[in-house]
């Protein structure tokens, strides 16, 4: 490990009151100072300029996924237990991807199109009885776990239980990297759940994403078949709860803060909502919900005069990426015209463990501002009352609170 004099200066503490009120008033130093920056008081490695963070999420034998892919589990040096498909690495990754993305394929998840609408719907009408409401503690929060939930087969009543259980799993105090017992326990509790639906859609398969999951076939390199495990399954369910809720929140509670900033683009969109596949794209790359994925090195890597050792903690900040002034024009300006193509956005991740719901998030990004367009052409923001989450990975608002305008 080598630290210069200029990089001791740089502080980067992702789990501070600080970073969770704002991570990007971090990054510029980072990216400028501290490419390979090392923490000393945690020990992990830090990347965060688009050209390593990409090269390093493409990376996959130097930067293993193996051993989870947050600081708590990393930092253990033990392969993660369970069997989810973000903590493996090829080959066995290749196998449980193609086995998954049978269910999650374009045409499969269109299919879905006219629950995900009405599940919106009815949780946007409960919401938003009066003029004023808060667009996630009231909103985003219920609807993309009703989703997740209702195409996994999980019954009415359990389904904002996940929720309960998915935050008390991923919740830090300031200062806090490993999950707490009640963590782990709201984590058991939900993976014996899911194990519970499964046996019964053995016996009875019906319409779900469980059966569909218990049906599913591919044939290995070797010729043979394979078939998900029951405990496969119920990491996988598990691990789609905690994906595929929490980004879909926090992504439309920073969209509706990002647009009251920039009512010009709200009305951009208010007039051709045509865009809106664009806006989620920006907002993806300005106010991305996922801030980092942890990775293990796996060898000795020398980056930018800093030697990364073998078995350390490396946090991939695609964040951070997505606001390099070397990959984008003018990064820190939310613009839902940019030009798309000028780098690759990393808000969904990159190469083999990108995000196998990015069609699922898109569609439901898009048909919740699509609504919101519709009940609220104009509003403002409580910006006294927003409340941020602490999290592990993922950031954003708890609470966006709104007034409709006249
Ligand atoms: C705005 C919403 C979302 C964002 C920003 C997001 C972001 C990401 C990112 C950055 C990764 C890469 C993780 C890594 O490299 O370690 C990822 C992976 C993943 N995401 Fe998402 N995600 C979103 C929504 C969803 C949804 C709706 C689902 C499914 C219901 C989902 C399921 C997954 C899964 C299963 C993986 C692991 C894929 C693999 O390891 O091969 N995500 N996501």
């Amino acid at each position: 490990m080598v630290a210069d004099t200029e990089q001791e200066a740089v502080v980067f503490d992702p789990f501070s009151a600080d970073f969770y009120r704002d991570p990007h008033a971090f990054y510029p130093r980072l990216r400028a100072q501290a490419p390979v920056f090392y923490n000393a008081e945690y020990d992990f490695y830090a990347l965060s300029r688009h050209a390593d963070v990409a090269a390093g999420l493409k990376d996959f034998t130097t930067y293993s996924s193996a051993y989870g892919v947050d600081l708590g589990m990393v930092r253990t040096g033990q392969k993660a237990p369970a069997k989810m498909i973000i903590s493996i690495d090829p080959p066995e990754h290749r196998v449980m991807r193609s086995l998954v993305n049978k269910v999650f394929t374009p045409r499969a998840i269109s299919a879905w199109h006219d629950m995900v609408s009405d599940t919106v719907d009815r949780f946007l009408a409960a919401a938003s009885a009066g003029p004023s409401f808060d667009v996630v503690s009231d909103f985003s929060v219920y609807f993309p776990v009703e989703v997740i939930t209702q195409m996994l087969g999980v019954p009415e009543e359990r389904r904002q239980q996940v929720r309960l259980w998915i935050d008390e799993s991923l919740h830090r105090e300031p200062g806090q990297i490993d999950i707490s017992e009640s963590g782990k326990q709201a984590m058991a509790e939900m993976w014996l759940m899911y194990y519970q639906l499964i046996q019964e859609r053995r016996e009875a398969p019906r319409e779900d994403m469980i059966s569909a999951l218990i049906a599913a076939e591919v044939t290995r390199d070797d010729g043979a078949a394979d078939r998900l495990r029951d405990s496969e399954i119920a990491g996988f369910a598990t691990l789609l709860g905690g994906a595929g809720a929490e980004t879909v929140t926090k992504l439309v509670g920073g969209a509706i803060a990002t647009f009251a900033r920039h009512p010009e683009q709200w009305q951009q969109l208010l007039d051709d909502r045509s865009l809106i596949p664009a806006a989620v794209d920006e907002l993806l790359r300005y106010d991305a919900p996922v801030q980092y994925n942890v990775r293990r090195s796996t060898r000795e890597v020398t980056l930018h005069g800093v030697t990364i050792p073998a078995g350390a903690p490396v946090f991939l900040l695609g964040a951070s990426a997505n606001r390099d002034p070397d990959a984008w024009t003018a990064p820190d300006t939310f613009d839902i015209n940019r030009d798309r193509t000028e780098a690759q956005n990393l808000g969904f991740g990159y190469g083999i463990h990108s995000c196998l719901g990015a069609a699922l998030a898109r569609m439901e990004a898009l048909i919740a501002l699509d609504k919101l367009l519709d009940l609220m052409p104009r509003y403002d923001v409580q910006w006294e009352s927003c409340r941020r989450v602490s999290m592990q990975n993922v950031a954003g608002y708890s609470h966006v609170p709104v007034r409709i305008l006249a």
